[in-house]
């Protein structure tokens, strides 16, 4: 089999990520090996998100700049999948004809089969089959080459929710979930091959298992946590609708579940939070809010904010601010609303400027900005254990101009924050601090985005480290 190159560019959610490296696997297996760029790419593949006009827009500029790379290079196949290509469909081969493939979000399965057609010039092919069932060998599919300490895996696809704004359940389908001994299977594979933190995906977690009678999400993480040599699970998204007091107990219970929730409340009125059709007020948050500090008194609460939607008057944006005030939440993502092709906010009366819409989400995002440094602040001085991951961000950017300085590292701590700390690589750290352990941090400085510490000494004679302050992996 000949090697062939593969350059994948993803945009969106956690959903896209893994499901490119589903796209990856199974293009592997047919002989292409990823590159990290485009230009001199035999295949590119681009997966796409439609959340927001915003995320459209940067999915057809960079076919754009696709374009000007296939001008020269006439036998490139580009594929365009992902949720922009569930909703366009055909329109992208009419507005761009040099894409050669469109595969919608359930079929990733197909893709192989439709790159032949391409390959032995037959195309272009679209595929947005939304109906099409997932063959009988689910759709994880083993990739060798990927190895990482932390791995997203999808236990749920599509949903039933219809939140007014919405798109999803338009690109991604009726919500389906997985058999828990495929998802208990495919962890344990990623164990095997060095992951140590997962973090379960669906569009609402709490809903698992139910239209298919399988088992309720809390059993499902309690099964994970039983997998040896697994040392942490998150997961994402919770919907505050559906958030039972089972899963709220596996926050006291389950040692391995990371001390954090996502739990969007998009809204602090009441009034828009009916139209967005969220079936919660804003009364029911706060009570599920309460709930998870009173079982998990420091546990991390992050939130989704739509900031604009239409109808929001100046008192519903104040509950809103009023309510982050009150929760004081550790990070925000906060949006402008963004009318979204079939959602049915689309048609409502009362839209808002894009200036009011920018005006109300800076301010907003000022606010939060406060408490999440206020937060941050708060943990100088304590020593947090994080999951080291490798090294960080700023270190991979600069080291060639710092070499002689330590070495900074990142990990992440149960409530999800950033860590980056030194390791002096001729010092006594340098055996102890491996990818994929959990060591203790002295937080030293806290910033907006991060904390920065040291590592709680080290033993290294053994190459390993003592007591309680780090555990081995
Ligand atoms: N299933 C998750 C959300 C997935 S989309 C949940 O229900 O929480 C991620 C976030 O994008 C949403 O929480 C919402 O805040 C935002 N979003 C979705 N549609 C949007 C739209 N039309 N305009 C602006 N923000 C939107
Ligand atoms: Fe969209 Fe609502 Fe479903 Fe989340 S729960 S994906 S916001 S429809
Ligand atoms: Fe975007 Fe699709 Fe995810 S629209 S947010 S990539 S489900």
């Amino acid at each position: 089999m000949s090697s062939k190159s593969l350059y994948i560019h993803t945009i969106g959610c956690q959903m896209n990520v893994y499901d490119s490296e589903q796209i990856a696997a199974r293009l592997s297996a047919m002989g292409y090996e990823q590159v990290s760029g485009p230009e001199a790419a035999d295949l590119i593949i681009l997966n796409t998100c439609t959340i927001r006009a915003k995320a459209e827009q940067k999915v057809y500029s960079f076919l754009g700049r696709l374009a000007r790379l296939k001008a020269n290079r006439s036998d490139m196949i580009i594929g365009v999948g992902g949720c922009v290509a569930q909703q366009d469909g055909n329109k992208i081969l009419k507005r761009l004809p040099f894409v050669d493939i469109v595969f919608g979000t359930k079929a990733i399965d197909r893709l192989p089969a439709m790159i032949r057609i391409i390959e032995s010039r037959q195309g272009p092919v679209v595929d947005i089959d939304l109906e099409h069932r997932q063959p009988a060998s689910d759709f994880y599919e083993y990739n060798e080459q990927q190895s990482a300490v932390s791995r997203f895996v999808t236990i749920m696809r599509g949903c039933d929710n219809f939140c007014s704004y919405c798109v999803v359940p338009y690109v991604r389908g009726r919500e389906v979930s997985r058999e828990p001994q495929k998802i208990v299977e495919e962890i344990k594979h990623l164990v095997n091959t060095g992951v140590k933190e997962v973090t379960l995906l669906g569009q609402n977690v709490n809903s698992y298992g139910k239209k298919e009678d399988l088992c309720s999400f809390a059993d499902l993480l309690s099964r994970i946590n039983d997998i040896d040599g697994l040392l942490r699970i998150r997961f994402t998204t919770s919907h505050p609708k559906d958030l039972k007091s089972d899963l709220v107990g596996c926050f006291g219970h389950l040692e391995k579940l990371c001390r954090h929730i996502h739990l969007p409340v998009q809204s602090g009125s009441n009034a828009v939070l009916k139209n967005m059709n969220r079936k919660y007020t804003r009364e029911l948050y706060l009570d599920k809010v309460a709930k998870l500090r009173d079982t998990c008194p420091d546990i991390a609460l992050t939130s989704d904010i739509i900031v604009g939607f239409p109808g929001e008057n100046d008192s519903d944006y104040e509950k809103t601010l009023e309510l982050i005030k009150q929760v004081q939440f550790d990070g925000l993502f906060a949006f402008q609303y963004s009318d979204r092709p079939n959602a049915r906010s689309v048609d409502f009366a009362n839209k808002i400027s894009e200036a009011e819409k920018k005006n109300r989400l800076q301010h907003l995002l000022a606010m939060q900005e406060d408490i999440t440094k206020k937060k941050n602040q708060a943990l100088v001085g304590s020593t947090q254990t994080v999951l080291v991951d490798g090294l960080s961000k700023k270190e991979i950017a600069d080291r060639p101009k710092a070499e002689l300085l330590p070495e900074q590292w990142a990990g992440r701590t149960s409530t999800n924050k950033i860590v980056n700390f030194d390791c002096d690589h001729n010092g006594q750290d340098r055996a102890a601090i491996i990818p994929g352990r959990l060591l203790d941090v002295r937080i030293e400085k806290a910033y907006f985005h991060s904390l920065q510490g040291k590592p709680v000494t080290v033993d290294t004679a053994a190459g390993d480290v003592k007591g309680a302050n780090c555990y081995a992996a």
